[in-house]
């Protein structure tokens, strides 16, 4: 997958698929399942960190966790967010940053959460030539302003987000917990693909957070979930039995030792 693709699955009238992946076996199991896009996301902080939000972490994190995904991908388009505050220093520390994630990790893209109060940074990135995602509604890095994880409903703010960010050169746009018919006109009047995740059906294609979506996630799961396994149980229960057997001593048998 290459980003003129990847855009042009929505003129093809193709819906996109696109999961999260932090580490080298999820990124290869995703990979090979056949999602379009495979995006890094900053939500590591708090799936893979146990963090309360995506604020703590950090470039160098990113990288490494960008690293790994994109030595398991052999196929999907990897794209990697840009952290806070990693592009709120201004466009140039922000195109040092993306350089530096492209480089280091072997991705095709960054995505960073914003729309007209990045379109600056977001032209800046097109013009050196990396490929940028935006991300627009509920931005997670904006939590604290925001006071918590809620819709935006602010369809004025919203449609004048994304014309900001597509007309700025994003390739595509995240949409965050906005309402079905927002996100309907906004995937209408743009040209590039917009996934949603919390936007309804309408979006050109839909994300969602890997580890939610296998029942791994422990917690508060948001409405817009499915969770199409629930592997919490599997590996709990797979942990005990091994418990059970070590202290049994039925593990190991005899075909699973050297005679
Ligand atoms: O960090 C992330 O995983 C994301 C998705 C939820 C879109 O930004």
């Amino acid at each position: 997958m290459t980003v003129p693709k990847f855009v042009a699955l929505k003129r093809a009238g193709q819906k996109i698929s696109v999961l999260t992946a932090y580490d080298f076996t999820m990124a290869q199991l995703v990979d090979a399942a056949g999602v379009d896009a495979i995006l890094v996301g900053d939500s590591l902080a708090m799936v893979v960190q146990g963090h309360h939000s995506t604020i703590p972490v950090t470039l160098d994190e990113m990288i490494y966790h960008g690293e790994m995904v994109c030595r398991g991908v052999k196929r999907a388009l990897v794209i990697v967010d840009l952290p806070f505050p990693t592009f709120h220093l201004g466009k140039h520390r922000a195109v040092e940053a993306a350089a530096r994630i492209l480089k280091e990790t072997g991705c095709q893209a960054v995505k960073l959460e914003g729309g007209v109060d990045q379109a600056e940074t977001i032209a800046a990135l097109a013009g050196a030539g990396i490929p940028v995602m935006a991300h627009v509604g509920l931005r997670p890095q904006s939590v604290l302003q925001l006071g918590g994880y809620r819709v935006q409903r602010d369809e004025e703010r919203l449609r004048a987000d994304a014309l900001a960010a597509e007309q700025a050169g994003a390739f595509g746009i995240v949409l965050e917990c906005i309402p079905t018919g927002v996100a309907a006109r906004i995937t209408q009047e743009i040209k590039i693909p917009t996934i949603g995740i919390g936007a309804g059906p309408d979006c050109d294609g839909q994300v969602l957070v890997t580890p939610d979506l296998l029942g791994l996630t422990g917690g508060h799961v948001p409405k817009f979930v499915r969770a199409y396994a629930d592997l919490r149980g599997i590996i709990s229960q797979a942990v005990a039995s091994y418990r059970e057997d070590v202290r049994g001593s039925k593990f190991p048998a005899s075909s699973e030792s050297f005679q």
